[in-house]
């Protein structure tokens, strides 16, 4: 963070003052966790329900808080008092983010895909300049200016990934940290539990172009019609994406090797390039597609784009990582959050790297769906079989559905079955797997990520496959 006196703090946050000296600065970090407190921090204290951040307030100051912001006062502690933290958090943030006029900000979106573009982009943009775009995914109104107030005077880039729950989520967040460059993925299904229809996940998703200053760049998805159609919600130039023959940024003749990584001809107006990716999934054309597009505008030539490319990398746990055993099992860890869209590109990418080896999918609930529930487990069952996985592990009581559309595919090969926990799909794996076999592990949350972790500690362990 730059540095600010407490006096322009309470100014940027509309708060008031106690016990401190207005003129003593804040150098950051700005932390709500008192054990991440460092000298010159401004420790942010929210009244949670099981834990009250106000009880650390002296705790952080011993740790070299210089004041906390807070809704009351507490004895002895220099405050910064609010109304609401998190309004605050937000306000200083857009102070900060004001004071760095030199800053381009990445803002992206998307119903998948968000926290791995943005680690994408943040590897691209970190080749040009100092770039702020932290492993994880903080994309909410207390995780999105928890990551702009670690940008810096020297920080050029800041990535930021924009969740939404509901219409008006982008809207706020473009209002703590106006981007300069938009990205917008897809419009898929998740949370449509609470949006509704994807018609308001569009409307939704689309607030991010609509924040864009005319000399901004709204990079787009051709190949999503709902995305396709938000050019037309902004002011800003607009950059389209895709495999659609007419998008700026393409990527033609893509194929995926034997570890399911593609490859593909990087189109742009100033000529093409091979692209040689060492990430896994079909759907990482697209990805690297729009990073491609965002560094494109912020200056890489051609010949260093193609080869950043083939560079990138995983930032993010719990995402596509794909590591081999040493008992000659690969997994597949996707096992981050899942949706039908994401579970259909991790299934795909099972069967390009499972192709002539035994596949498994060990796949949990996802949440969220709302009325879409049902049919978008019994889908992804369905598709599982489709796509001709041999053995299919379904976590918990909820996911039941993924087991029946499975099942109902009649000329399936492959074994379904339901499971009651993690620890029951655990000790199948431990009596099934078999050097060779391809493991994907998935599902929303910690659904799944037992059983990825005890995938890789049985690595290590000696629990491993054998022949
Ligand atoms: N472009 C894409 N389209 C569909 N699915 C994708 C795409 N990119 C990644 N995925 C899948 O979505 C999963 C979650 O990816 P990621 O964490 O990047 O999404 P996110 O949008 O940040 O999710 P969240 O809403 O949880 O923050 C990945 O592990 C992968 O299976
Ligand atoms: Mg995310």
């Amino acid at each position: 963070m730059i540095a600010l006196t407490l006096a322009e703090v309470a100014e940027a946050v509309d708060g008031r003052l106690v016990a401190v000296d207005p003129t003593v600065s804040v150098t950051g970090p700005v932390e709500f966790d008192s054990r991440k407190v460092a000298p010159g921090a401004l420790f942010v204290a929210f009244p949670g329900e099981k834990v009250d951040g106000h009880d650390y307030a002296a705790t952080a100051i011993a740790s070299g808080a210089v004041a906390v912001l807070g809704t009351r006062e507490v004895p002895g502690v220099p405050m910064v008092l609010v109304a609401d933290a998190l309004t605050a958090m937000g306000r200083l943030a857009r102070a900060v983010v004001d004071r760095l006029p030199g800053l381009t900000v990445v803002g992206l979106t998307g119903s998948s895909g968000k926290t791995t573009t943005k680690d994408l982009i943040g590897q691209l943009t970190a080749r040009l300049g100092a770039t702020v775009a932290p492993p994880g995914s903080f994309n909410n109104e207390l995780g999105h200016p928890y990551t702009a107030l670690q940008a810096g005077p020297d920080t050029r880039y800041l990535v930021l990934e924009k969740g939404a729950r509901g219409v008006g989520h982008v809207r706020y967040l473009c209002e703590v940290v106006p981007p300069t460059i938009s990205v917008v993925l897809n419009v898929g299904t998740s949370h449509i539990g609470e949006f509704g229809s994807q018609e308001i996940i569009a409307l939704a998703k689309g607030e991010l172009v609509e924040a864009l200053p005319p000399d901004g760049l709204a990079v787009l998805n051709a190949d999503d019609p709902r995305v396709d159609a938000m050019a037309s919600r902004t002011r800003a130039r607009v950059v389209r994406y895709g495999e659609a023959p007419d998008a700026d940024v393409r990527a033609e003749d893509v194929t995926l090797d034997d570890r399911g990584r593609p490859s593909y001809t990087l189109v742009t107006p100033e000529g093409s390039a091979p692209v040689r990716l060492g990430l896994t999934g079909r759907h990482q054309v697209g990805n690297t597609l729009a990073a491609a597009a965002v560094a494109r505008e912020l200056g890489m030539p051609l010949a260093d784009l193609a080869t950043a490319l083939g560079a990138l990398g995983l930032v993010s746990t719990r995402r596509m990582d794909v590591f081999d055993r040493p008992d000659g099992v690969t997994v597949i860890d996707d096992s981050y959050n899942a949706n039908p869209a994401s579970m259909s590109v991790a299934l795909k990418a099972l069967a390009a790297l499972g192709r002539g080896r035994r596949t498994v999918a060990v796949l949990g609930y996802m949440a969220e769906l709302g009325p879409f529930e049902s049919d978008g487990h019994a889908e992804v069952g369905q598709l599982a079989a489709e796509l001709g996985v041999d053995r299919l592990l379904v976590v918990g009581e909820p996911a039941a559905p993924i087991h029946e559309g499975a099942t109902a595919v009649g000329n399936w090969g492959g074994e379904s079955v339901l499971l009651t926990d993690q620890a029951a799909a655990i000790e199948v794996l431990r009596g099934e797997l078999r050097p060779g076999d391809v493991v994907l592990v998935k599902g929303s949350r910690y659904r799944t990520w037992e059983v990825a972790d005890a995938l890789r500690a049985d690595a290590s362990s000696g629990n491993g496959a054998t022949a």
